[in-house]
């Protein structure tokens, strides 16, 4: 979302992980390079070293992949910056609106007024789309599909709310009136809405029974390590095995064996802890509380939406996590419920009957996507993730079970899920300066866990339930917000974007703030305004090699396959892929691999660079980790000495391998991508538009940033109507793949 003061000011990590200072002393002591020239205070000397001695040696043996076939090719002219109040897609594409928040998921909830009076929400589109993945179906619409390209199930996350435009009115202030949190709660969660190809083009079917939605109220169990662990235990579970709804989901993933996975991300906001709560649960060393600041509610947090205010029944008391009950463990109020959320989430669009399930042993923190690394028989399986907030780690979950073929199209998909999900092995990344990395097992008989100053992990279940914590102990390195991961389908590499960090420095001060390092090495202001505060304003894309190709690797090489930056930004310290007008882009946030063509989606959810454009996608063919160079940053600290940053840029791109497709109207953000299988269409949801809106403004249409897509002529209000997020499909009108050219497929990478 863009509005990252509101959405994103966690910022909780104050463990002291290595910082510059670490870095700069293991770079002295490998490379011996601290005299190396220095340009004037807040310059920097750019050298280029030779790409070499990328640590991990077992690497090795990875085959190469194949050569780029000339067949594949970016095959679309790219579409411009823009500031306008539209969706542009590049000439010969036609972009049209599926289904935006409010639709309705049956034949008898009323069209969507869009005027702040429709209710219902447990029956319409959820607010927010983000993440989405793509179900196929047979043409009877009886069974899976995986080929299915003209009949498919879309599972979709409705992350978040513009709720100014849900009432009609706008927001009334605390204490909410239910009516309007009746609203607002169930426009959270997921939607599983069918479409099918009628007449050749895309439509959303209104009446399919494959429609419904899960809302915060939707019953799920406990899976996997802390399923009836006593951190579980609340008023609506006293076994502390059973849960309630999920909230802010974000970044999506698909399993081998076709069921959908939603990450669970900013969820700690929606939650109030009462002003003398640190006093009532033992004082601010209590191991709650330990845990409730790290994962960033302090005692007098406010709640998101206050929807503990609306009234006193149960379904808005749980939104107040204090400790108000008098039973030792729980079991009589919602001080544990915060522990029942920050899971990837596992749901089978299939089938309503299959009770949805948190998989626990993902751990808990931030999710974004989660990406399955390539299934390789009698192997495990790989589950990357991000946790996206300043200063926090990248994940990977390992299965104990090894992967049998048969799984891809299992008889049961939900119990497939328990045997690959619910047994394994959590990492947490570290970055070495050499290109090296090491996965760091969290595990409760690591020394490092054992010994965490401030926290007394009691068994493996508290170490997944507080991974932020465990992840501290074992010095993992503090990343620029990890956002989407994807995994290439031809290299099986794991690309995560770093979405920005306004939190990195050069001189960083105080624990919250991170010193530059090799793995998110920049530290600069808005160029060329040079308004903003100095960080990593614009984002990169990081991407890392398994030793061997294992998914249980515990060794990889990495580099940056893009930094982010504006065309005309200093190629010596910010535009460090030379980005041209046609490829320049700021925060990278979703990010997908077409399984068809093997080209790479970005997706931007951007603050930085809206002077110049709205948010926007693009496609580009990605080479391979040690493609391009190793190179110094040179700083110049606060202080006149010199601080060098070794750091490794990918290849750079051409006009060839990267290229902008789409950029969205105004003020919102473009996020979730998946295509059908035949390669021939593209689902894209355009979040948030126009959601820059105050209480004050909300009679005066023309006071909107936005009117999307009612200015396209999709629902009600034409040119004056609220904005909407929505779904957009994408096809060629040559019936051509999306961004390729010819026959390109995925063995012609
Ligand atoms: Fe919901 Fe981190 O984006
Ligand atoms: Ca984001
Ligand atoms: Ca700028
Ligand atoms: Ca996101």
């Amino acid at each position: 979302m863009s509005s990252e003061i509101s959405h994103h000011e966690e910022n909780s990590n104050t463990s002291d992980n290595p910082s510059f200072n670490d870095v700069l002393d293991a770079r002295l002591s490998r490379r011996g390079m601290l005299r190396v020239g220095m340009g004037s205070a807040g310059a920097a000397v750019l050298a280029t070293l030779p790409l070499t001695g990328c640590g991990g040696g077992d690497g090795d043996a990875v085959a190469a992949p194949p050569a780029a076939d000339p067949a594949l090719r970016l095959s679309f002219s790219p579409v411009a910056k823009s500031t306008a109040d539209v969706l542009s897609v590049p000439a010969g594409y036609t972009a049209t609106v599926l289904y935006a928040v409010g639709d309705p998921l049956n034949a008898v909830t009323p069209a969507y007024k869009n005027d702040g009076t429709d209710t219902d929400f447990d029956n319409r589109a959820g607010d927010h789309h983000d993440g989405m993945e793509y179900f196929g179906l047979n043409a009877a619409g009886t069974a899976r599909d995986v080929a299915g390209s003209e009949r498919a199930i879309l599972a979709m996350n409705h992350e978040a709310l513009t709720d100014q435009f849900l009432h009609a009115g706008g927001v009334t202030a605390n204490p909410r009136p239910p009516a309007e949190a009746d609203k607002e709660i169930p426009a959270h969660g997921l939607s599983f809405v069918e479409v099918r190809k009628v007449s050749g083009k895309f439509a959303y079917q209104k009446d399919s029974a494959y429609n419904r939605r899960v809302t915060p109220f939707t019953p799920m169990l406990i899976n996997g390590p802390a399923r009836g662990n006593a951190l579980m235990k609340t008023k609506f579970s006293v076994t502390g095995n059973d849960c309630r709804g999920t909230i802010n989901n974000c970044g999506t993933g698909y399993t081998p064996w076709g069921t959908f996975l939603t990450g669970e991300e900013n969820w700690a906001g929606y939650f109030t802890r009462g002003a003398a709560d640190d006093a009532a649960r033992g004082g601010s060393t209590a191991k709650s509380v330990v845990s409730l600041v790290r994962y960033g509610r302090n005692q007098g947090a406010a709640s998101r939406h206050g929807w503990e205010t609306a009234g006193a029944g149960d379904k808005y008391a749980r939104w107040n996590i204090s400790k108000l009950g008098v039973s030792a463990d729980g079991s009589d109020d919602y001080r544990n419920e915060l522990n029942t959320f920050g899971y990837m989430v596992e749901v089978d669009a299939y089938d309503k009957t299959q009770a949805i399930r948190k998989r626990t042993a993902l751990g808990r923190f931030a999710h974004e996507s989660g990406a399955f690394g390539k299934q390789i028989v009698g192997k495990p399986l790989a589950v990357y993730m991000g946790d996206d907030s300043r200063g926090e780690y990248m994940y990977k979950f390992v299965s104990a079970a090894n992967w049998v073929a048969a799984d891809a199209n299992p008889a049961n998909r939900i119990t497939t899920g328990d045997k690959y999900l619910d047994n394994g092995k959590l990492y947490v990344a570290k970055f070495n300066v050499d290109g090296s990395g090491n996965w760091i097992e969290l595990d409760i008989g690591n020394a490092a866990i054992a010994a965490h100053a401030t926290y007394d992990f009691a068994d493996q279940a508290d170490v997944l339930v507080n991974a932020r914590l465990a992840a501290d102990a074992v010095g993992a390195t503090k990343m620029d917000r990890p956002e989407w991961c994807a995994v290439h389908p031809v290299t099986g590499e794991v690309y995560y974007t770093l979405t920005n960090n306004s939190n990195r420095k050069i001189d960083p001060s105080g624990s919250s703030q991170q010193g530059v390092d090799a793995a998110n090495p920049r530290a600069y202001t808005d160029a060329p305004t040079a308004a903003s505060a100095p960080g990593n304003i614009n984002g990169h894309i990081i991407r890392m090699k398994e030793n061997a190709g294992e998914p249980a690797a515990v060794a990889f090489t990495w580099d940056v396959y893009l930094f982010g930056a504006q065309s005309d930004a200093d190629t010596s310290r910010v535009n460090l892929s030379s980005l041209t007008a046609d490829q320049d882009f700021s925060s990278p946030d979703g990010l997908w691999f077409s399984p068809k063509t093997g080209l790479c989606f970005i997706q931007t959810d951007d603050g930085a660079y809206t002077d110049v454009t709205n948010c926007m996608m693009l496609i580009g063919k990605a080479g391979q980790v040690g493609d391009g160079v190793a190179q110094n940053i040179n700083y110049t600290k606060a202080d006149g000495s010199a601080l060098v940053v070794t750091t490794r840029i990918g290849a750079k791109p051409t006009p060839d391998t990267l290229r902008r497709f789409l950029v969205g109207p105004k003020d919102c953000e473009i996020t979730g991508i998946v295509e059908s299988p035949d390669g021939k269409a593209i689902f894209v949801n355009i979040q948030h538009p126009g959601e820059t809106i105050s209480k004050a403004n909300i009679a005066d249409p023309t006071k909107y940033l936005s009117h999307w897509p009612g200015n396209a002529g999709y629902g009600a209000g034409g040119a004056a109507a609220r904005p909407r997020s929505a779904t957009v499909v994408i096809t060629r009108n040559d019936g051509g793949l999306i961004g390729a050219d010819g026959t390109a497929v995925l063995n012609n990478y």
